[in-house]
């Protein structure tokens, strides 16, 4: 075993930085398999719940989102994820990234051609959109479903569009996963055409959930932009790392280049 007091800068396993995945994500099993149970009984058709990860600035929220979403893409479902959604309206930040999960999805091996139904109805629903939302920069032609998604009420064309996205996923066995970080800087509004129309897909057993990930004041917010956003969702709190948790997240990284810490006399110290 080597025993060293100084990290090599080539060699320093550890990376800290905001949303920066650490080597060694700890503590976080439980939620993890939490949010896992959650998914696999939507693909299921099973009655879930979407989770918000709640927490303070800095706990680990976006870091503990992106694994999920890792986990959640390495057991093939359709994953789409929406960062920032401050500078941008909803719409802006979902339609390029629904397109690309729409096209993975209508490439899965599979009969029927809702994908490509879906396509066509996000077509409608771009195009709907443009003329509502000026930062929707999405050029390409997708086509459209006429009389679907393309009314331009946010609240009722999102529930086209996702329904009609649900029964593309359900047809190929998979689910659509949503995954949004920063989820209290979505306007009211859109939120609650958002949470509307996961509630349809819910009633409907259509495989659309969310993961999102916020600070605590989203939980009074998803609840004044729609009420029932309470039963939809699930609000499980991030908290700072427990003392074996934080131990092992320093050590294992360390460990791993075979060094090992050692019990300081002169500071007192959280890693004794
Ligand atoms: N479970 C963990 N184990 C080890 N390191 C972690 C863990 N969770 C978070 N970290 C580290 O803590 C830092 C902050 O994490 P992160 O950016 O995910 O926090 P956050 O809650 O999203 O903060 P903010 O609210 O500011 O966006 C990052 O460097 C990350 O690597
Ligand atoms: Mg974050």
């Amino acid at each position: 075993m080597v025993t060293s007091l100084y990290m090599d800068p080539r060699t320093n396993p550890y990376a800290p930085g905001a949303g920066t995945i650490p080597p060694e994500l700890a503590g976080r099993d439980e939620i993890i398999e939490k949010a896992a149970i959650a998914l696999d009984r939507c693909r299921n058709g099973l009655a879930s719940r979407g989770l918000f990860l709640v927490g303070l600035r800095g706990v680990g929220k976006t870091v503990l989102l992106t694994r999920i979403s890792q986990n959640a893409e390495a057991n093939g479902f359709v994953v789409v994820s929406i960062e920032t959604p401050e500078k941008r309206s909803l719409p802006a930040l979902l339609i390029p990234t629904l397109r690309t999960a729409l096209l993975k999805l209508d490439r899965v091996a599979a009969v029927g051609d809702l994908g490509k139904r879906a396509l066509r109805v996000l077509g409608g629903f771009v195009g709907a959109m443009k003329l509502k939302y000026q930062d929707i920069e999405f050029g390409v032609d997708l086509g459209n479903e006429p009389g679907i998604a393309d009314s331009g009420d946010l609240e009722h064309d999102l529930v086209a569009l996702f329904t009609e996205v649900g029964r593309a996923a359900k047809e190929r066995k998979t689910a659509l996963i949503l995954f949004i970080d920063e989820i209290q800087y979505i306007k009211e509004d859109q939120f609650a055409a958002l949470i509307m129309a996961l509630h349809k897909c819910t009633q409907n057993q259509l495989p659309i959930t969310l993961v999102g990930a916020g600070l605590p004041q989203l939980v009074g917010l998803a609840g004044r932009a729609k009420s029932y956003a309470e039963r939809l969702f699930e609000y499980p709190e991030i908290g700072p790392l427990s003392e074996s948790a934080a131990r092992e997240a320093l050590e294992a990284p360390a460990l791993r280049l075979s060094i090992k810490y050692e019990k300081c006399c002169t500071h007192s110290s959280n890693i004794d």
